[in-house]
């Protein structure tokens, strides 16, 4: 497959398979709920990771969650999603947003198709945090929307993904 914005043959998904979603998180994230909450909200990390694969359940999906502070523990992950045959990423990288090539590699070098979040407006905030290594590649960025950004990135790649494959398709014809 080759992905609408970017040209770049991505990772094949296992066709038949159901939709195959993982969300990852970069550093600092691991606090949400404390750690400055008029930027971040009050959700912890784990409300949010708990109503994503809920809602990845509900629709037949399989979604993995994953924070680290560190960037090759994260970029690691990507080389493992590549392998799994994930089909779709969303992730906030935190404060790798504005500093790290690597991470943009390891999804560039991967070519899975993501959508890239941020609980706060980082246009809003201070001018180092405006320019993100990411915004480029994604299929699209959520900013702002605290941790609804999360659910609404994971509503498209639903979506994305059974517009894309028969799963969708099968899904209807074993209800009828
Ligand atoms: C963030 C915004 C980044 O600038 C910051 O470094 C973060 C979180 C957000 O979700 O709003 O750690 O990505």
């Amino acid at each position: 497959m080759t992905t609408k914005r970017t040209g770049r043959t991505a990772a094949k998904s296992v066709p038949g398979l159901r939709p195959h979603v993982l969300v990852l998180h970069g550093p600092n994230l691991n606090l949400l709920g404390s750690r400055e909450p008029k930027h971040y909200g009050l959700a912890t990390l784990d409300d949010i990771n708990r109503a994503l694969t809920a809602r990845g359940d509900d629709a037949g999906a399989q979604v993995e969650t994953f924070q680290h502070n560190h960037e090759g523990a994260l970029i690691d992950r990507i080389h493992q999603a590549a392998r799994d045959h994930v089909d779709f990423i969303v992730i906030n990288p935190a404060g790798y947003t504005h500093t790290s090539v690597a991470l943009r590699d390891a999804l560039a070098g991967t070519a899975i198709p993501f959508v890239e979040v941020h609980l706060s407006n980082i246009y809003s905030r201070e001018t180092f945090r405006h320019h993100s290594y990411f915004s480029d590649l994604a299929v699209g960025v959520i900013s702002g929307l605290g941790a609804q950004g999360y659910e609404l990135a994971l509503e498209y790649a639903l979506r994305h993904l059974q517009d894309r494959t028969p799963h969708g398709s099968q899904k209807t014809e074993k209800a009828h």
